[in-house]
């Protein structure tokens, strides 16, 4: 199982959850009712589930795909370690994943 930490922008952890390997993090994410819209359910269309992740994770995972890097451009709030959570599947070597919510991720004048 990975472990699935989701935290507040200050780094506070909101909520610990564990996952099957294989899992998609957004599918993850909403289960356990964290505000990711993902809108055109994972198509790279939306940006709605975007995330940004701790610089340790970020790195166990394989590259944005062009596409997703072009939607990454366009989200706010995004950071050098965002990623779109429909484009990430949980692998058992992870062991641990920490991910913040963006400020403003269902309200769309969020700052
Ligand atoms: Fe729309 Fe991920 S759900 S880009």
């Amino acid at each position: 199982m990975t472990i699935v930490r989701f935290l507040s922008a200050n780094g506070d952890v909101l909520s610990e959850v564990e996952a099957a390997p294989g899992a998609r993090l957004l599918d993850v994410a909403q289960a356990d009712g964290q505000p990711l819209e993902g809108t055109c359910e994972g198509q790279m269309a939306c940006s709605t589930c975007h995330v940004i992740l701790e610089a340790e994770d970020f790195a166990k995972l394989p590259r944005a795909s062009e596409e997703e890097e072009d939607m990454l451009d366009l989200a706010m709030h995004a950071t050098r370690t965002s990623r779109l959570s429909c484009q990430i599947w949980l692998t058992e070597e992870m062991e641990s994943i920490s991910v913040r919510v963006p400020p403003g991720a269902h309200n769309m004048q969020g700052r």
